[in-house]
């Protein structure tokens, strides 16, 4: 009998804790599958992705810098893909052609709203950052009804026309960091998610001190074993409760596999056995 494969694709792809979640979630749904990472050159994605489903494979995931190649790689896309404008699952439909999907945004939202428990619906909403990475997490936060999501961004029209890729579901503000610390009437966010890719050269964005108060949560989309300085500042500012990104992972990886294998896994046993070994 043959093994179904998987893969993860990118360029670095060492460090990827993505075959160490699924191999959890295939052990513990008693699937037998193989799921490796692969570390495909800047220039060869579709290639890469041709050879392996031409070979068997059954799907795959995709990881930075190829997001945007497996977007326009697949044969056709999920709304919530064409809305991410990024692809990061490949499954094959019953006719074997291969779909694009994105589980990232998904992902964060079932991190937030089922293992941290803090609610979206009638929040206010502050995402910082307007890159390819927030643009995949708006749609699934507006299919919870917040009560405002506001986009911050150092340069402010990426953040402008972000909410405007929105502006047919949601009212999105825009704004830049001096704007929010000049914000009429400043009330704090319930929630601040750090969507910029500060954290990844030790930086913080220029926060003002009036958009966070004892009653606001804040998560990183970014994990590390430390504090990130965003969590440092939120915890610095008596932020009521943080998160960094590890439960983002395995989340948009859970929601992967559930694709690939019709049958979803526990997550929060595979995010504690993954933050024992970060
Ligand atoms: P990704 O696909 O991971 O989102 P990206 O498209 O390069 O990566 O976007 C990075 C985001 O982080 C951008 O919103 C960037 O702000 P600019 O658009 O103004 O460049 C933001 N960013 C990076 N470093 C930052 C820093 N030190 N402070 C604030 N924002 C930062």
């Amino acid at each position: 009998m043959t093994i179904d494969l998987y893969a993860v694709f990118g360029n670095p792809i060492a460090h990827s804790k993505s075959p160490l979640l699924h191999a959890e979630f295939a052990k513990q749904t008693k699937q037998d599958l193989s799921y490796t990472a692969q570390c495909i050159d800047i220039d060869s994605f579709s290639k890469g992705a041709d050879e392996f489903f031409k070979q068997g494979g059954k799907g795959l995931n995709i990881t930075v810098p190829f997001k945007h190649d497996a977007f326009d790689f697949a044969a056709d896309l999920t709304e919530r893909a064409k809305r991410a404008g990024a692809v990061n699952t490949l499954f094959l439909d019953k006719d074997n052609f291969i779909i694009g999907d994105n589980t990232d945004g998904i992902g964060l939202v079932t991190d937030i709203t089922q293992h941290l428990k803090w609610t979206i619906n009638n929040k206010n909403i502050l995402i910082l950052g307007a890159g390819g990475a927030v643009r995949g997490i708006i749609e699934p936060f507006i299919k919870d009804s917040p009560n405002s999501i506001t986009i911050v961004n150092r340069t402010k029209e990426k953040a402008q026309q972000l909410a405007d890729g929105f502006s047919d579901i949601f009212a999105i503000d825009a704004c830049s960091y001096p704007e929010l610390a000049e914000r009429d009437n400043a009330i704090a966010f319930d929630i601040i998610i750090n969507g910029s890719s500060a954290s990844l050269s030790g930086e913080l964005p220029p926060l003002p001190n009036n958009i966070i108060s004892e009653n606001t949560c804040c998560y990183d989309m970014m994990y590390a074993k430390e504090l990130t300085p965003f969590l440092m500042w939120a915890k610095e500012n008596k932020a009521l409760s943080i998160s960094d990104g590890l439960g983002m992972l395995v989340c948009q990886g859970a929601e992967s596999f559930s694709i690939w294998r019709g049958v979803k896994p526990e997550t929060g046993s595979v995010i504690e056995y993954i933050r024992s070994i970060l």
